[in-house]
């Protein structure tokens, strides 16, 4: 039996990497998803790739229209939403003496105020139709410990894990399950991302800081978006129904090591 059969799930920043990842998985276990991206072209062209089952939305989750617009569209389209996860994230890295305020702004912006915000626009639609909802969100190994180049985006994913801490002891009062995933390092886009930042604070050759962190999880490799997703479906399935405000390691030991 499919275990999110007749779900409709929210998906921000699934257009590619992780959410995408996500979004397939959700299909194939029954539910229709929702592909909400900053990047409506490549949002657009991952719901196509998907099928019927999925729809692209726009959204930019730094602004509160944009929000209640892609959540409006969501329930017009797919009936309602039982699931979200907060993925979308931008990453940003830099020595403590050169971190700007406009990065800083930007970082939280998307990290933090993006999840709050858009974990609030879905949580009232979920009141307020009785759904006893699942929202997910997507900490990092980051978030449980700082690193000297990546203050800003380790506070802000610390920052995501308490918000589902509060969240997930609030929302449970109406039924609702808020809960996190702590990866580790997973290869893709946002990482070839990574490694530029420090081939240029760390004088790397490119290509060389992933090798490195890939080499040091336990497990043996970095993670692909699929290593992922088993947790995913899980916390939103009922087999979650009474797990509350926790944040999981799915990161092959690294945490740990
Ligand atoms: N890749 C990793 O190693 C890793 C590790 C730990 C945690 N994470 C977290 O997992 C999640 C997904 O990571 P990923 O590797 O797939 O990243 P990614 O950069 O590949 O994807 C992020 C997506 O978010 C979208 N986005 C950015 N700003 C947005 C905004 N303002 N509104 C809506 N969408 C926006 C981007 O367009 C992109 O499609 C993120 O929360 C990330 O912090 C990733």
């Amino acid at each position: 039996m499919k275990r999110l059969g007749g779900k409709s799930a929210l998906i921000t920043g699934a257009a590619r990497g992780i959410g995408l990842a996500f979004a397939k998985a959700y299909v194939a276990e029954g539910a229709r998803v929702a592909i909400a991206d900053i990047n409506y072209e490549q949002a657009c062209d991952a719901a196509t790739a998907i099928g019927g089952a999925a729809i692209a939305v726009k959204l930019d989750v730094t602004k509160q229209d944009s929000i209640n617009a892609a959540v409006a569209q969501t329930v017009e389209t797919l009936g309602q939403i039982d699931v979200l996860i907060n993925n979308a994230a931008v990453f940003t890295a830099a020595p403590i003496t050169d971190i700007t305020q406009d990065d800083y702004a930007r970082a939280f912006d998307v990290n933090v105020a993006g999840t709050l915000f858009t974990l609030q626009a879905v949580a009232r639609h979920m009141i307020v139709r009785g759904i006893k909802g699942k929202i997910i969100n997507m900490a990092s190994q980051a978030g449980r410990r700082g690193e000297p180049l990546v203050g800003v985006y380790c506070a802000s994913k610390a920052a995501v894990i308490s918000l589902t801490q509060s969240a997930g002891l609030n929302l449970i009062t109406h039924g609702i399950n808020v809960n996190a995933i702590a990866p580790g390092v997973v290869d893709g886009a946002h990482w070839d991302g990574v490694d530029a930042f420090f081939a240029k604070y760390e004088g790397k050759a490119p290509g060389q800081k992933k090798k490195e962190v890939g080499d040091a999880v336990p497990f043996g490799r970095m993670a692909s978006a699929e290593d992922l997703t088993g947790m995913a479906v899980f916390l939103a399935s009922q087999d979650a129904d009474y797990i509350v405000a926790q944040t999981y390691n799915v990161d092959g030991g690294n945490w740990m090591s």
